[in-house]
């Protein structure tokens, strides 16, 4: 069913086009319930040239529209930290991607950014698939940029409780670029969190990847990205993370939530820090605690059909 454009919700993807983030720009574009202004790259899975070309090349495998694609300048908000590389060096995994004509445009993601959100006529929705280092600048240089986001939907963190010596697991898009992710929170623009948990537990096992293969050319090729995914949580399959985000917003029915309190906390032991989570502590935000596992996998599998 096409829902009509101005029915649609108008959204930003701020991603780092990685093997998750294809499964969630597959559930973006097919959904047919978003108007995606703009897809912006930032640090994180690999360089965000890089993760622009794989945009572009996800864009193209799936027969998306035009779909403005601009890449961020790599530099982390403060402080560059180290990274490791889970999607593969090129960060589609083993594909080798045929070069396309959809352009990268050579311009700056944040003004992007702003411009797209001066040019919506309703509040647009960024979804944070990567470190939120796009959005700590956006959020710095334009300060009525809150003005213009209805809400940041952001996959990062862990709902993991610890006690106050304890550390949460150190979740990527946080722990690449920790005062990024403080900036955000302190901007006052409404968050509204994805935590690993959910990809973790609505995984494509590898009988679902195979079923990818199977289900069409586009699926052909999603296996062969897939078969690299290394998430050390998932032992038999690929975590679902960015797909997660992306369906919380085109399918908020498949999630439930709750207020919590959510903070950046730095730990020398790691040199970086760590999104921390309290459902004890005053909420700032709200956070995804469960996601209907079927009905995710029943919603990726019909966003794949769709496709050649
Ligand atoms: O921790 C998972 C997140 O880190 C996902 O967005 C994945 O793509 C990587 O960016
Ligand atoms: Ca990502």
């Amino acid at each position: 069913m096409q829902t009509k454009n101005n029915k649609k919700i108008p959204v930003i993807l701020n991603c780092d086009t990685g093997i998750d983030d294809a499964v969630a720009i597959l559930l973006a574009v097919k959904s047919k319930k978003l108007d995606i202004k703009l897809i912006t790259t930032d640090v994180g899975n690999v360089d965000p040239v890089r993760s622009a070309k794989n945009t572009v090349n996800i864009l193209e495998l799936i027969d998306a529209p035009e779909i403005p694609v601009v890449r961020g300048d790599g530099k982390c908000f403060k402080k560059e930290r180290a990274r490791v590389a889970v999607h593969g060096d090129g960060g589609l995994g083993e594909y080798v991607f045929e070069d396309t004509k959809r352009e990268v445009k050579d311009t700056n993601a944040v003004e992007e950014m702003y411009e797209a959100l001066k040019a919506s006529d309703k509040k647009v929705t960024v979804i944070c698939m990567s470190p939120t280092t796009n959005l700590a600048k956006l959020l710095t240089k334009h300060k009525d940029a809150v003005s213009l986001i209805d809400r940041v939907v952001l996959m990062a963190g862990t709902i993991e409780e610890v006690s106050d010596t304890e550390m949460p697991y150190p979740e990527f898009n946080i722990a690449t670029d920790p005062e990024a992710g403080e900036a955000l929170f302190n901007s006052g623009v409404k968050i509204e969190i994805v935590p690993m948990e959910m990809g973790h537990t609505a995984y494509l096992d590898w009988q679902e990847v195979f079923k990818t293969k199977m289900t069409n050319l586009t699926g052909s090729v999603l296996e062969v990205v897939f078969r690299s995914y290394k998430d050390r949580h998932v032992k038999n399959g690929i975590a679902t993370h960015d797909g997660c985000a992306v369906a919380y917003v085109t399918n908020p029915e498949l999630f439930e939530v709750k207020p919590v309190n959510a903070k950046i906390k730095y730990f020398d032991s790691i040199k970086t820090g760590v999104l921390t989570m309290s459902f004890k502590e005053e909420p700032n935000c709200i956070t995804c605690v469960k996601v209907n596992i079927p009905k995710f996998k029943n919603l990726y599998f019909k966003c794949l059909k769709k496709c050649k």
